[in-house]
């Protein structure tokens, strides 16, 4: 197993904690960001990070996604190979009373994990998306070739962003990326705001249970352990790949072309012409 360090953001929170231990159970040297921020009780965080601090193969820091100097210092030290980025605002209500919390963290620390993998080698991002980028679609199942340009909340919409911004840097950069669009997942140490967690709360506390929608709600769940399986095989599959420098044959075959005509003169100056791929800013 490599000795170099697999950045999981989010460490703190639910599924960040879950996958930063599957990984440093199979062995892997992990380093956990977090910023401890105060959606949730950081009290909890701060006893998942007590766990995940018992192994010597983890490293935490706390770091804002949004420190754009932290940020780029950080990719810059560490150099990750791969990087499981779970750190979001998350929660599709707390964004109607806090819009800016989410442009922050999910769209500026966003494009400040992306610019940390273009810049330093990354050779696989793992991030977080969301069943809710499917918006108010009422087909089922839903399918990934499932129409998602209506997001019906901010939250929805900076995920549905991040998904786009991953497939240009994927193209511009040639990172190999892979989104997870997840639906509520559920599990040991999960977030106190989940319809679970409230559920489990008031039984412990004899207190009624609320049921909105007049107890017609239907949702699909996912297991931690599923999510955290998953991760890891991702990882693993993905370190055994090499990636290609040149993405497709066409860029080999337009290479070649291009060195011969290089050698043509035009035939009415007599000056060597140069065709030139597209810049990436033309398109
Ligand atoms: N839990 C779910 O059911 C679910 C469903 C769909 C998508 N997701 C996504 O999965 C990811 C993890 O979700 P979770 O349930 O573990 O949430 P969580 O809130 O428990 O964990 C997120 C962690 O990110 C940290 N964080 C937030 N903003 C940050 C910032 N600016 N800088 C650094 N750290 C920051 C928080 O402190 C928190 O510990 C998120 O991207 C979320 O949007 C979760």
């Amino acid at each position: 197993m490599s000795d170099q360090a697999i950045l999981v953001t989010g460490a703190a929170g639910f599924i960040g904690f879950h996958v930063a231990r599957q990984l440093l159970a199979e062995g892997r040297h992990v380093v956990g960001l977090d910023s401890l921020n105060s959606y949730y009780d950081p009290a909890l965080k701060r006893s998942r990070l007590i766990v995940l601090d018992r192994d010597p193969r983890f490293r935490f820091v706390q770091i804002d996604l949004a420190d754009r100097q932290s940020i780029a210092a950080l990719f810059a030290k560490y150099r990750f190979p791969t990087v499981v980025h779970l750190a979001a605002q998350a929660g599709v209500r707390y964004s109607i009373g806090h819009p800016h919390a989410y442009v922050d963290a999910n769209l500026e620390g966003f494009l400040n994990v992306l610019e940390g993998c273009r810049h330093n080698a990354c050779r696989h991002l793992i991030y977080a998306s969301s069943s809710s980028v499917y918006g108010a679609n009422t087909k089922v199942p839903f399918s990934v070739e499932d129409k998602t340009d209506h997001p019906i909340s901010l939250y929805a919409a900076t995920k549905k962003a991040n998904e786009l911004m991953a497939y240009s840097y994927s193209h511009l950069y040639r990172l190999p990326v892979t989104g997870l669009r997840f639906f509520t997942i559920y599990g040991p140490w999960m977030r106190p705001d989940m319809a679970i967690f409230l559920f489990a709360k008031a039984i412990v506390e004899g207190t009624p249970i609320k049921l909105f929608n007049h107890g017609k709600m239907r949702r699909d769940f996912t297991h931690i352990g599923d999510v955290t399986r998953v991760i890891s095989k991702l990882v693993d599959t993905m370190s055994a790949i090499t990636v290609p420098r040149s993405s497709c044959m066409s860029s080999r075959s337009w290479r070649r072309s291009w060195a011969a005509r290089r050698q043509r003169k035009c035939c009415r100056c007599s000056r060597a012409m140069y065709w030139k791929p597209s810049r990436i800013s033309g398109i």
